[in-house]
């Protein structure tokens, strides 16, 4: 299956919710976090977003999400792809921060000298192609098929059995999700079909929560925008429920450290010809002039970046009335600030107290009480019983809230199939263009560096040097 990686990664990085997500990363891990790092990072990719979609839109959509996003991110202007750019070693450079040559996992479907066929109990010639797809299904036209064990590739194992090659184990490095689960951290990812399990990595362990619906289930549809936008849902309802520190089946889990997955609706919309769909897909000229089915496709995957972002940005304000205790309380309202009547005057020190040390997990930037909050807001308690006891102002973009709501390329676009650029986002980054050249494999290291973790823990990014974003350290 070729599926084009031209994707935008958009890497979401943030501090969420309390300490329980960690449990055990309490003590020395926690401690080591700079200020600056970040507690969460979410990776998201787009196959198809070419920068010239993301400037085309954003400057018809001057209101969008995608737009309020690009305010506060780094844009890491020239991060490139490589060839191959399928989408399978594309995903593993990004786990890794290796390339094929490190990975070696060079396509989906690629040969392996030393294999043998399924079912041959490595008798006969040794070499097989091995291909990851959704033949090795069990029924590719079921979405919650899984791999048939019978079909994997065989290999001599060093005891000179004949064994099973188990996805993971085709690839030779580490990924950051075992790098993060080394350090206790929890991690999820969801993707297309069965085969991208190999995200575990060689420990076959990496990911906590992994969740595959097999695209190739829709058959034809596949092609079909209208049908594989309720395909993508399914992926932003995973990630939703993650970010509610649920699983992707809606059970209590935690909120990932690492954690994110891929959308196709764009590249669907991109690929489309007019007779293939209802409307016409592609570019109109080689300006990427959209047409119907890719403005719907992007409106649609601006809808799924809200939606995140507002997932993320949500702090139910029960975790105050935790944190302070529900019975010194008399009210709190909330929103954007939180504003505090406690029962005792006396209470007002021990409450900031408990906010102030639980300042992260609340997302809060600044506590007002007392002689700060008379100079922000011109009252005091004492003279004024209305006037609050303690006001929060949230890190940017918190919202102190309970509510939920679940919820080919046409047109000449060849040299920029190798544009990748990658957007960092958090609310409260100032809004930076960097011009470095690298590739996309760099993001590996980054995302260990947001979480405080030492990239070199990953054995590729040793092996090939591979420089990380330059994001920290300016
Ligand atoms: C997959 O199977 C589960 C369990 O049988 C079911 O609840 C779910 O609806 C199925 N998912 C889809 C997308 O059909
Ligand atoms: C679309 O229709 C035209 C004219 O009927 C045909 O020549 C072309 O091959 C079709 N393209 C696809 C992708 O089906
Ligand atoms: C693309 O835009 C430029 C500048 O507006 C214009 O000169 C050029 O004719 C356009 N090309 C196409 C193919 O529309
Ligand atoms: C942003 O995303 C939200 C959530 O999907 C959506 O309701 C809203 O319409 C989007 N905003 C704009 C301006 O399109
Ligand atoms: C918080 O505490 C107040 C006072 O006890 C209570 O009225 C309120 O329902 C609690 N919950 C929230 C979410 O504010």
């Amino acid at each position: 299956m070729v599926i084009q990686t031209l994707s935008v990664l958009i890497c979401l990085v943030f501090f969420v919710t309390n300490s329980l997500s960690c449990p055990q990363s309490s003590s020395s891990f926690l401690d080591k976090r700079a200020d600056k790092k970040f507690g969460h990072v979410l990776l998201i990719s787009i196959d198809g977003l070419h920068q010239k979609d993301v400037d085309v839109f954003t400057t018809s959509h001057p209101d969008s999400n995608l737009s309020l996003i690009l305010k506060n991110f780094v844009y890491f202007k020239k991060a490139q792809a490589f060839l191959p750019t399928d989408s399978f070693p594309g995903l593993l450079a990004q786990l890794t921060g290796g390339l094929p040559k490190t990975t070696s996992v060079w396509y989906d479907k690629s040969w392996d000298d030393t294999y043998f066929a399924p079912g041959s109990d490595c008798k006969g010639n040794p070499g097989y192609n091995v291909v990851w797809d959704e033949s090795l299904d069990v029924d590719a036209t079921n979405i919650n098929t899984t791999i048939n064990p019978d079909l994997l590739p065989l290999r001599i194992n060093k005891d000179d059995k004949c064994v099973k090659v188990q996805l993971y184990d085709y690839l030779r490095v580490n990924t950051i999700f075992e790098v993060a689960k080394k350090h206790s951290l929890i991690t999820a990812w969801v993707d297309k079909l069965s085969a991208y399990s190999i995200v575990n990595g060689p420990s076959g362990k990496g990911v906590d929560d992994f969740y595959s619906l097999e695209i190739a289930s829709l058959g034809s549809n596949k092609a079909h925008l209208t049908f594989v936008k309720p395909y993508d849902n399914y992926h932003t309802q995973a990630i939703l429920n993650w970010i509610d520190s649920n699983n992707h089946n809606c059970e209590p889990f935690h909120v990932p450290n690492i954690f994110g997955g891929n959308f196709q609706s764009l590249s669907v919309a991109q690929k489309s010809s007019s007779n293939q769909s209802e409307y016409e897909g592609g570019y109109a000229d080689a300006n990427a002039t959209l047409r119907e089915q890719v403005k719907d496709a992007l409106n649609y995957i601006d809808d799924i970046l809200g939606n995140f972002v507002n997932e993320l940005k949500k702090i139910d304000p029960q975790k105050l009335n935790d944190t302070i205790g529900a019975d010194k309380l008399n009210q709190i309202t909330s929103d954007d600030v939180a504003l505090i009547w406690l029962k005792k005057d006396s209470d007002s020190k021990d409450a900031v107290k408990s906010l102030s040390d639980n300042k992260d997990a609340l997302g809060i930037a600044e506590i007002f009480e007392g002689d700060t909050l008379k100079a922000k807001f011109s009252c005091s308690h004492d003279k004024d019983t209305r006037c609050p006891h303690i006001a929060i102002r949230g890190v940017p973009g918190v919202v102190y809230t309970t509510s939920t709501k679940k919820i080919a390329e046409h047109g000449g676009f060849n040299e920029d199939d190798y544009h990748v650029p990658i957007i960092v986002y958090n609310p409260s980054i100032v809004r930076k263009v960097n011009d470095d050249n690298i590739k996309i494999h760099s993001i590996a290291s980054f995302i260990l560096s947001a979480l405080g973790l030492d990239p070199n823990e990953l054995q590729a990014v040793v092996k090939e040097n591979t420089p990380t974003l330059n994001f920290f350290s300016e």
